[in-house]
């Protein structure tokens, strides 16, 4: 199996720089996923792997080896973009077939490997089908399955889902995390949905302008944010001010207040005095029984809530002009939170996340 591995890599595109001093390591068997807002350069990233770009700093190595000088074509990657293009006279079975016929694969090997090729993708029975006589997602499955006919050593995706609408992306993406557990074959995949990144992956790279900022699994970075531009770009997160206070951070009121809250942590990671922002995923609040024996309880006033099933977004006020964005469980029969009405929360210390500003 495939370890790809890109080290201190810098790309411009004349004098911008699309990938600055780029380093991850993709291990065998892993899904591992680009992810990114537009322009971030997670494209420039997967062409350089691929071979149809050049870097102007770093090393590429595949299984190792340096594959400076290699071509595309001989670095045996299996590439699917998002604008897969299938050609219309060709039937299913000819366009899995075509790269097998052009590497003079015999007739019934061919036949055989389109065969297995369909199999996996779940498209028996579609070969004599044109694209014109397929969903969207089953032409997506073609051009899966004409990329995992020739076995590459890696499959190279960039936003293969983003063509097709929700439901499908949905079913899409399980399909891809059944396909990947049953070849086990290194993938980069590349998107900006975070959903998608988190629903997929064993790691993830959370990439900024050009740079790597973070790199794990999406446990970690969703619950380990490094920086604000993680925190954020991961799901909805508040993010309060403050300052270190032994293991307690005493977060700043709204514009300059002086009555702000004080919050446990469970690791200070800064002395006392440190400047820092707090990072509280909306679901880490739990609301609590009035004299409930917990850490961080804060009394809040309801202000707006929006039922999402089994769950009600809340916009929660508290001390100090503060407000926080919740994620109110309820189901069990408890009470849904009514604008005006004033709760009890609490937020957990391990929970509280901190960076360093
Ligand atoms: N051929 C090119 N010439 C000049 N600039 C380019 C070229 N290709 C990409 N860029 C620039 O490099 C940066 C990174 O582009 P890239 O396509 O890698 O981003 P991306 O993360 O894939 O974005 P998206 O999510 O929109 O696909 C962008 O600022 C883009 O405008
Ligand atoms: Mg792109």
């Amino acid at each position: 199996m495939t370890s790809i591995e890109l080290r201190a890599i810098g790309k411009r595109y004349g004098a911008a720089w699309a990938l600055r001093d780029v380093s991850l390591r993709v291990e065998p068997g892993e899904f591992f996923t680009l992810l990114g807002p537009s322009g971030c350069g997670k494209t420039t990233a997967l062409r350089l792997i691929a071979g149809f770009l050049d870097p102007d700093e770093g090393e590429i190595l595949i299984d190792g080896a340096d594959v400076r000088g290699v071509p595309p074509w001989r670095r045996d990657l299996g590439l699917v973009f998002q604008n897969y293009a299938l050609w219309p006279h060709l039937s299913v079975f000819e366009h899995v077939a075509f790269g097998l016929r052009e590497r003079h694969v015999p007739r019934a090997e061919r036949t055989a490997r389109v065969r297995e090729a369909l199999r996996l993708v779940s498209l028996e029975g579609f070969e004599h089908r044109r694209p014109s006589q397929l969903s969207g997602g089953q032409q997506q499955r073609v051009a899966l399955a004409r990329t995992l006919v020739l076995r590459p050593r890696a499959l190279l995706l960039d936003e293969p889902l983003s063509n097709l609408d929700a439901t499908l992306r949905a079913q899409m993406r399980i399909e891809l995390r059944r396909l990947h557990r049953e070849l086990g074959i290194t993938t980069v995949f590349v998107t900006h949905d975070q959903a998608e990144a988190m629903a997929l992956s064993t790691r993830v790279a959370v990439f900024d302008r050009g740079a790597v900022i973070q790199v794990g699994t999406p446990a970690e970075v969703y619950r380990r944010p490094r920086t604000r531009f993680v925190a954020e770009f991961l799901g909805a997160a508040n993010l309060l001010s403050g300052t270190v206070q032994g293991d307690t951070v005493r977060v700043h009121g709204a514009e300059g207040r002086r009555d702000g809250l004080r919050l446990r942590v469970a690791d200070p990671a800064a002395g006392d005095g440190a400047p820092v922002v707090c990072v509280v995923r909306p679901e880490a609040i739990q609301r609590v029984a009035s004299g409930a024996a917990v850490a961080n309880r804060l009394d809040a006033t309801v202000l707006t809530v929006v039922y999402l099933g089994g769950r009600h977004e809340c916009e929660l006020a508290l001390a100090g002009g503060l407000t926080l964005r919740a994620e109110l469980a309820t189901h069990g029969g408890a009470e849904a939170p009514k604008p005006g009405e004033r709760i009890v929360v609490a937020i957990a210390p391990e929970d509280v996340v901190l960076l360093i500003e």
